[in-house]
Formats: C-alpha cells, sequence, structure tokens
C-alpha cells in the first residue's frame, strides 16, 4: 500500500470510523442516510479538490463497450437514490451502481433493517428496496449534470432496477420495462436486480423460463430506445443458487443477448468464510448478509461462471481487502464492486485494489 494509501486508510479506522459508528444513537441506517446525504452537499469546488488527492490512477478496463478508469466500483445499494453521485467519482470509485430503484416509490421494510456485525466485519440488511423511484432517481441525476454516454462524472453509471413489492411476479416484467424506460435518459449502463433476498419471490424469478422472458423483454425495450446504441444490461445473482441454478441464468442471459453478470448480491447462509459460526449479537437478524463471510461463495460463484461463460463477469461480495479482489479477478472477474468494505475501510480501499491490481498483473 502506497504511504498515501495507509495514510487515509488510518485515518478512516482510527478516526472517522469510530466518530461514524457511534453517531446518531450508533443506529447504523439513520448514520447511512446523513453520510450519503452529507456527501450530496459537498460543493463541487471541494469535490475537485477531492478527487485530486483519492482518485487513484488505475488501468482503464473495457466492458460492454464501456470504458471504466479503473476495475473498482460502487456496489448497488450504498447510493440508492442517487443522491451522492458527484462524491462517489469524487472519493475514487471507477465507476458507480445507484439503485435498486423501483418504478414507483417504496418505503421498504419497518425499521431497524440493517445491523452491523463487527467481529464477523460483515452487515445483515432487510431493506426491501426503500426508494424515491426510478423518475425521481433520473431527475435528480439529470439535474446533477448526468446524462448517458456524457461521462459527465468521468466514470460510468449503472442504476440497479427492481420490480415493486406489490407487483405480482406474473407481472414483474411490466415493472423492469417501466424502470428502464426511466432511467434510459441517464444510465450508462442498467443492472437486473433479481436477487435481492428482502422482496418476497423475487428470486424465483431467477428460473430459466422467467429470465429468459424478462431478458428478452428487456432487450426489445432497449432497442427501440436506442436503435443505435442499446443501452448495456447486467443481472445480478445470488449467491445461494446451485451450479444448475447459475447454468440456467448463463443459458438464459447468452440466448437474449444480456452483457454482463454481477455475481454476487447478499446471502441467506449464516457462516463465516471459513464455515465457522458467525459471533455477532446481530448474527440471528432475518435479512441478506454481506462482507467477509460472503467471500468465499462469492469467488466460487464467479469462478463457476467464468468457466461456463465468455459473458464478462463483475465480482461482488466480500472484497474487504485488496487480498478479496484479486481473488475474484484470479477466478475470473474483470470488475469488482464494494459495499460492506467501504463501511469498514472507507475510500482508501478503493485506491488500494487498484494499487494491488496494478502492481500484480502477473497472474
Ligand atoms: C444495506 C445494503 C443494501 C443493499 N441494497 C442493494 C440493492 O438495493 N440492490 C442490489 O443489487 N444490491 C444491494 N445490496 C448488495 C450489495 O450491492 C452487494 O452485492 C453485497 O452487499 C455484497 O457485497 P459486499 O460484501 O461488498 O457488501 C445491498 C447491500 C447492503 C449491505
Amino acid at each position: 500500500m502506497q504511504a498515501w494509501t495507509r495514510a487515509l486508510h488510518a485515518g478512516y479506522t482510527g478516526a472517522v470510523r469510530p466518530a461514524l459508528f457511534h453517531s446518531f444513537g450508533g443506529d447504523p441506517e439513520a448514520i447511512h442516510e446523513r453520510m450519503v446525504g452529507g456527501l450530496g452537499q459537498v460543493p463541487a469546488p471541494v469535490l475537485a479538490a477531492l478527487r485530486g488527492v483519492m482518485a487513484p490512477s488505475g488501468t482503464p478496463v473495457e466492458v460492454s463497450g464501456l470504458s471504466f478508469p479503473h476495475p473498482v466500483g460502487l456496489a448497488a445499494g450504498l447510493d440508492k437514490d442517487g443522491r451522492a453521485a458527484h462524491a462517489w467519482a469524487a472519493l475514487g470509485f471507477g465507476f458507480m451502481e445507484l439503485g435498486t430503484v423501483t418504478p414507483r416509490p417504496q418505503p421498504g421494510n419497518p425499521k431497524p433493517r440493517m445491523f452491523r456485525l463487527p467481529e464477523d466485519r460483515g452487515l445483515i440488511n432487510r431493506m426491501g428496496f426503500n426508494n424515491g423511484g426510478a423518475r425521481e432517481l433520473t431527475a435528480r441525476l439529470v439535474a446533477a449534470g448526468v446524462r448517458r454516454g456524457t461521462n459527465a462524472l468521468g466514470v460510468p453509471v449503472g442504476v440497479s432496477i427492481g420490480k415493486n413489492k406489490d407487483t405480482p411476479n406474473e407481472q414483474a416484467s411490466e415493472d423492469y420495462l417501466h424502470a428502464l424506460r426511466q432511467v434510459s435518459d441517464v444510465a450508462d449502463y442498467v443492472a437486473i436486480n433479481v436477487s435481492s433476498p428482502n422482496t418476497p419471490g423475487l428470486r424465483d424469478l431467477q428460473t430459466r423460463a422467467a429470465l429468459t422472458d424478462l431478458f428478452s423483454a428487456l432487450d426489445d425495450e432497449r432497442r427501440a430506445l436506442d436503435p443505435a446504441s442499446p443501452m448495456p444490461i447486467w443481472v445480478k445473482v445470488a449467491p445461494d443458487l446451485t451450479w444448475d441454478q447459475l447454468d440456467d441464468v448463463v443459458a438464459a442471459a447468452e440466448e437474449t443477448g444480456i452483457d454482463a453478470i454481477i455475481a454476487t448480491n447478499t446471502t441467506l447462509a449464516r457462516t463465516r468464510a471459513d464455515g465457522s459460526t458467525l459471533t455477532s449479537v446481530h448474527r440471528g437478524e432475518a435479512g441478506g448478509l454481506s462482507g467477509a463471510p460472503l467471500s468465499r461463495r462469492s469467488r466460487e460463484v464467479v469462478a463457476h461462471l467464468s468457466r461456463t461463460t465468455r459473458l464478462p463477469i463483475i465480482g461482488s461480495g466480500g472484497v474487504m481487502t485488496p487480498a478479496d479482489a484479486l481473488a475474484l479477478r484470479d477466478a475470473g472477474a474483470r470488475l469488482v464492486q464494494v459495499y460492506t468494505g467501504f463501511i469498514y475501510s472507507g475510500p482508501a480501499l478503493v485506491r488500494a485494489i487498484v494499487e494491488a491490481w496494478d502492481a500484480d498483473t502477473t497472474r
């Protein structure tokens, strides 16, 4: 780790994180909301200065015809409503996936619904797609100067889309089509979220037949929206699928022209990466588990996918250290995304991964 990156890491873990974790009565969601809201208020000149000191200079990567300045992105769910898009670029992310947004705004599950598992370096959440709706996200991004294909932030902007809780699965395609249309002016790519564990029945959409129908409809729609340059569509899978189920996702994706697969979302499993039991107080909470406990499973899923398809794989899950990111790359990931690692290590993690990724080009 370079000296500046090490100093940033020490500053975050030694001073910023303890202060953050204890503010607002230690309520993780309240802290999160304030952090994202606060970042969204930072004036442009400050962001420009921040970018000067934070953004790593990595090797660009091309995926789905998009150019990424380096391979480390912000995972979906951290900024569901796109409130701090400029800040994520200034903090050094090589791309961001905003959302998940649904066609209509919805409140999500009752609080509390986000829990820290510090001893296990994880989080459990059952947010349930709380969001202000795809239209509101688009309006906010337009106001921030973001338009599809203009590289206004210097990094690609993806938007994750999902279905509303009260939409039955038989009508789910309509929701995804609706959301696709709503974000098509601002999203450089769209990620199809069929893998959140917190919307009842959502993961049932991951069967081959359901996905083939959904993907075909989305493929038609993106071509109708922009025949000259249809928007790239990625799909995000759950880590709890069997190999056969993953093969079905791959088959449906390849058959319908989906561009990439994000592996993985949070897990319903409740063990550490080495198979031992979780020890944190909140380990029994319902919801999806993320962070260190997920690192081995996400790597296995990425490895399986990269053996079965030539579609690009984006690794997500348990990237807590540069070594975790390199392991996903070795398993076949072209890009990686971080959520929980960012909460525990701060923006220095992005720099540290990029440095390690570029230093370790031999494998
Ligand atoms: C609080 C929280 C909310 C999340 N919300 C979403 C979401 O809205 N859409 C989505 O695709 N993934 C969501 N995720 C999953 C993350 O994008 C990521 O795939 C997962 O946490 C694994 O990565 P990590 O171990 O780096 O956190 C969420 C994760 C957390 C912790």
